[in-house]
């Protein structure tokens, strides 16, 4: 409702979000994914939308709905997903969630692979563009509040802090994705904020309440 009447904290900014994973093709039946679900990049897009923001959700495939109100591109692979934000600028804040595969396959087949008396596939890999170092070093165009997460396994902080910097972002969201945290498709979250003066580690919560914390804080950053 706040979106709808252009007020609320956020009423008449404009704010990308990337969400879920990407696919890279293989062949036209296969791909590589990763196990992200979508659910956090989902609730902050609810929340921002809450807040009063227009919202571009660039969503990777996902099969969770993503929010009402919010301007929907659906991507599969990560150089579609960069075409998509770049096409959505100008923003006041844009907030990485996705889980973009690092690499695609170079040597995708536009016919299906069968198996042959050859032997397996050998794939080979090409690193794909970095969305979010894009749009932090982006000059006149830059959002005025660029967000990244950063899920890692070990040295959490460390490695969250040293990416925020190689990244050129003004916050990392970082978490503990570890199989014992359970966190990777799960509903909750236990996140650190990153930003270039300090740091800040939030209780575990649930993914809808990270977003809500984390939607306020945009909204303060930016008034
Ligand atoms: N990201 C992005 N584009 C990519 C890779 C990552 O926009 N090609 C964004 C993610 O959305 C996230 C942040 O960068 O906000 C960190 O992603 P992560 O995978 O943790 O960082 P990488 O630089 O890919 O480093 P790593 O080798 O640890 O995966
Ligand atoms: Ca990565």
């Amino acid at each position: 409702i706040a979106a709808a009447l252009g007020s609320g904290p956020l009423g008449g900014r404009h704010v990308i979000v990337t969400s879920g994973p990407t696919h890279e093709p293989i062949d036209p039946v296969r791909y590589i994914a990763n196990r992200s679900s979508g659910a956090q990049g989902t609730a902050l897009a609810a929340a921002l939308l809450a807040l009063g923001a227009r919202v571009t959700f660039v969503t990777g495939p996902s099969t969770i709905p993503p929010p009402a109100g919010a301007q929907v591109v659906r991507v599969e692979t990560a150089r579609e997903m960069q075409a998509a934000v770049l096409e959505a600028l100008p923003a006041d804040a844009a907030v990485c969630a996705a889980a973009v595969a690092d690499w695609r396959v170079e040597n995708h087949s536009g016919s299906k692979l069968k198996k042959t008396a050859g032997g397996a596939p050998q794939l080979v890999f090409a690193e794909n563009p970095d969305i979010l170092a894009q749009l932090s070093g982006l000059g006149d165009g830059r959002p005025r509040l660029v967000v990244g997460f950063a899920a890692e396994t070990d040295d959490v902080i460390a490695h969250a802090t040293a990416k925020r910097a190689r990244k050129g972002c003004d916050w990392i969201v970082a978490n503990d994705v570890s199989p014992a945290t359970g966190i990777m498709g799960g509903s909750e979250n236990a996140v650190t904020i990153i930003t270039a003066t300090g740091q800040e580690a939030w209780p575990r919560m649930t993914k809808h309440a990270v977003a809500t914390r984390l939607a306020s804080r945009i909204a303060e950053a930016l008034a």
